[in-house]
């Protein structure tokens, strides 16, 4: 039996939800992880550090008994953002990030930025008080095709901004492109990036070869084998400027499943046996824990956890539920289509 026991590892990117939904989700996450940054994009998004503060409450008052995990607040970015508030939730100790959404580039980002100007003066703060930008890296321009819309905001956003404001610390989250991956490996040492368990797993045409298949459909959406390869690469290299964020983002099965359905995809339960699994087929398994337990800490200036996770590969397939039952309704959970045969132990 093989095993490889490794640091507390953290999510550097997830969506809990509220309600119902999050009392259903979070001990797949807390059982696993140590900590991880929550995404803002509630209905009404988290904007305030006051909200952050009573979104933190309701998060800590459904975790599972005897579950220690600590939830890393962010504030969603608006054209009415005060520079003021956002400081003093980063010293506060309650923000670890802001996260900027392009309006409308994804679910609940109608609120999101439309003018880039118009955020400057906070965005300055946080450059100048060391607080990280989170950005969903996608355009929303309507004739930019969706496969394209990563390496157009890079050009044409991302790049501009870096150059505007170069003390900015900029997280890349998700990244699903060659392209986001060169860029960040050509910047200097204040841009790094998140990538997901599913885009390391999953190309395009998962979505949509022999029918169309909701549960594989996210943003940014998933792209070429090429770009699933690039992802691949940087993930178990070890190189510090990329680390683990799941957006594993949970919807109940009806919000997926007919003719307009949300985007995301729900890995949480069996997230650190599909990384396993990666990097075992990668020859990286000794890199596995730079990626889940190491890098995404020293980006965000923590400590890594001092506890320790085991996994264990076992010769029988290791069984996940298909979904997740919660009071709102049940949720599919990612399934890799191939067996696992790692588990995190007990
Ligand atoms: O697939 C996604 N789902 N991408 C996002 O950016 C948002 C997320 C969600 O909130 O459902
Ligand atoms: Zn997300």
């Amino acid at each position: 039996m093989k095993t490889i026991t490794i640091r507390r590892p953290d999510d550097w990117h997830l969506h809990l939800r509220d309600g119902a939904v999050m009392e259903g989700v979070i001990g797949d996450t807390s059982r696993h992880f140590a900590r991880a940054i929550i995404m803002p994009n509630l209905v009404p998004p988290v904007v305030t550090t006051a909200d952050a503060q009573a979104y933190r409450q309701r998060i800590m008052e459904v975790l599972p008994e005897g579950h220690r995990f600590q939830p890393l607040m962010t504030l969603y970015l608006t054209e009415h953002t005060q520079a003021d508030d956002v400081e003093e939730g980063k010293r506060s100790g309650l923000i670890t990030a802001v996260k900027l959404y392009p309006a409308g580039a994804t679910t609940n980002s109608h609120g999101g930025v439309r003018d880039l100007d118009k955020v400057m003066p906070v965005l300055e703060r946080m450059a100048a008080i060391g607080l990280p930008l989170c950005v969903h890296g996608e355009v929303t321009t309507p004739e930019v095709d969706i496969f394209d819309r990563e390496a157009v905001f890079i050009e044409t956003v991302l790049d501009p901004l870096r150059r505007r404001l170069p003390e900015l610390k900029v997280t890349m989250e998700h990244v699903t492109t060659k392209e986001g991956i060169d860029y960040i490996k050509s910047a200097p040492a204040n841009l790094a990036g998140s990538i997901t368990t599913h885009h390391l797993i999953i190309n395009r045409n998962a979505i949509l070869v022999g029918g169309i298949r909701p549960h594989y459909y996210c943003l940014p959406v998933a792209k070429r084998e090429h770009h699933r390869l690039a992802l691949r690469a940087a993930a178990t290299s070890g190189d510090p400027r990329f680390f683990l964020g799941t957006d594993s983002a949970p919807h109940v099965d009806p919000s997926k499943e007919c003719g307009c359905g949300c985007a995301g995809i729900y890995t949480s339960p069996n997230t650190m046996s599909c990384l396993a699994h990666v990097f075992e087929q990668e020859n990286a398994l000794d890199r596995l824990e730079a990626f889940v337990s190491l890098n995404g800490p020293a980006w965000y200036g923590l400590a890594p956890n001092e506890e320790t996770m085991t996994l264990v590969k076992h010769d029988e397939q290791a069984h996940f539920p298909a979904k997740r039952e919660t009071g709102a309704g049940d949720i599919t959970i990612f399934d890799p289509m191939f067996p696992l045969h790692w588990a995190v132990a007990d």
